[in-house]
């Protein structure tokens, strides 16, 4: 028992059980190079304020590389009797160089520690997805450019409501992938602040300068309040709220993706890279990929909740609860990252099935707001046209055929108002073609709202 750091006030060895059951060292050594990283900052501060001496100075940040070397090439020999990363990296670097390890934890606590560890750690994490969430938007894009003029059914209620270009369905996604980075930068900024300096939850008596620690670390101030600092996870519950959206919004194209590539469908084809098929039924290619994304959902939506449950009521200021963060987070920032990677991975490969969406487009009566807007402009009150158009499409119904297909003097016999050119907005090319505004589904606009989203790529992700 004397290999814990915190045994002298103890004459009992702790329950054999009650050691496993409060251990973190399983999970939280996923922090370890952000642990050497504070843990040096802080050596060389203490060094510069004339804390520590410049010989114990050299010897911690050596033996911290050494520690580092070890935990890198898999030799790290991790103990549950020392609880977690932070204290087995410390014992083991007074293993190596004796005294001057016992030093490093001057006008520090575990508590400070471990929230400067994890800012770290979700700072890195935050990077890494808007790597992704880049490389996802940019396919996107790209995409919508190619299909500015492929023509679909637009969908309400899953029901075919009016025709829209494809480019334009796929611009959606990219509006919430950017919403989702905005949202991830903005967390960004909350995350970046550096808590070592609090203590256990007082502060320090020791002359520490935290804003140099601050800065070399790359975080862009420091706290202003140490029982805030030591108690406060709600940048890990910002940050798991804007992957949980991600994921939510991951989910909707995942669904539209399994539905268009099902033969009822028949809009899209999956790479085959990314599907896979059945032990049994040797005519299946199974849209795994997006099923898969849409299940992971779940998770992300779980560790929200964790996390919000996890702080709510904590009395200030730090309580062992909070070891209980860890896992959700790293499960949700890793289903996240994992998620977005496989979803811009596929993108660029999915065949979009043109003539298919077409024909699904002038099968469902999709141009009868156009009939119904053509009317207006010939002076018929809306209320009016819509009762009209809601005729005519019950004519081309008993008639099997589509709005377009029914003559002049039928569509005459519903509203004297209707010409020759009416036939000009009943086609699905003349409806889309007339959405012509900013946000609207035209050819034109979608080619330029690609190009204004891949400039929105470019002025940083
Ligand atoms: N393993 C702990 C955690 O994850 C580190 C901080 C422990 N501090 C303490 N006073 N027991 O929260």
């Amino acid at each position: 028992m004397s290999d814990k750091p915190w045994s002298g006030r103890f004459s009992e060895p702790t329950d054999a059980f009650v050691e496993a059951f409060t251990a973190s060292i399983d999970f939280d050594q996923r922090l370890a190079q952000q642990d050497i990283a504070g843990s040096k900052a802080h050596a060389r501060m203490l060094g510069r304020q004339g804390i520590l001496s410049d010989d114990d100075v050299s010897a911690i940040l050596s033996g911290l590389d050494a520690v580092a070397a070890e935990i890198e090439a898999g030799k790290f020999p991790y103990s549950v009797a020392l609880e977690d990363i932070h204290m087995n990296i410390e014992a083991r670097l007074t293993e190596r160089i004796g005294d001057a390890g016992k030093r490093l934890h001057t006008g520090r606590s575990r508590n400070d520690q471990v929230a400067t560890d994890l800012r770290l750690f979700v700072r890195e994490q935050i990077d890494a997805i808007l790597g992704e969430l880049a490389r996802f938007r940019e396919g996107l894009a790209n995409a919508a450019e190619h299909e500015a003029d492929t023509v679909m059914p637009g969908f309400t209620h899953l029901q075919a409501a009016q025709p829209v270009t494809l480019g334009h369905h796929l611009l959606a996604y990219f509006e919430m992938a950017d919403r989702d980075a905005e949202r991830l930068r903005d967390a960004r900024k909350r995350v970046n602040k550096l808590p070592l300096g609090s203590g256990a939850l007082a502060g320090t008596t020791y002359a520490i300068d935290r804003e140099w620690v601050a800065a070399e670390l790359g975080f862009d101030g420091v706290t202003e309040n140490s029982l805030d600092a030591v108690s406060d996870r709600d940048f890990a519950v910002e940050t798991v709220l804007a992957c949980a959206l991600v994921m939510a919004h991951l989910s909707r194209l995942s669904e539209e993706l399994v539905l268009w590539a099902s033969p009822q469908f028949g809009f899209v084809t999956l790479p085959e890279a990314f599907c896979t098929g059945s032990s049994i039924m040797p005519q299946k290619m199974n849209p795994d990929v997006p099923e898969l994304v849409r299940g992971k959902t779940g998770r992300v939506n779980g560790g929200l909740i964790q996390l919000l449950t996890l702080i709510k009521a904590q009395p200030l200021a730090y309580n062992k609860d909070m070891q209980e963060d860890k896992e959700p987070l790293f499960d949700a920032l890793d289903t996240v990252r994992g998620s977005l990677k496989v979803m811009a991975d596929m993108v660029p490969g999915i065949t979009f099935h043109r003539e298919a969406m077409r024909t699904a487009a002038a099968a469902g009566f999709a141009t009868a707001t156009d009939l119904a807007d053509y009317l207006v402009r010939q002076g018929v009150p809306f209320r009016e046209a819509h009762e009209v158009v809601g005729g005519a499409v019950q004519a081309a119904i008993d008639r099997g055929c589509d709005l377009a297909d029914l003559d002049l003097v039928t569509l005459q016999g519903f509203s004297g108002a209707i010409g020759e050119d009416v036939y000009d907005v009943l086609t699905l090319d003349g409806s889309v073609a007339a959405r012509d505004h900013v946000g609207g589904t035209a050819p034109d606009q979608v080619r330029g709202a690609a190009r204004r989203a891949r400039k929105r790529l470019g002025g940083g992700s």
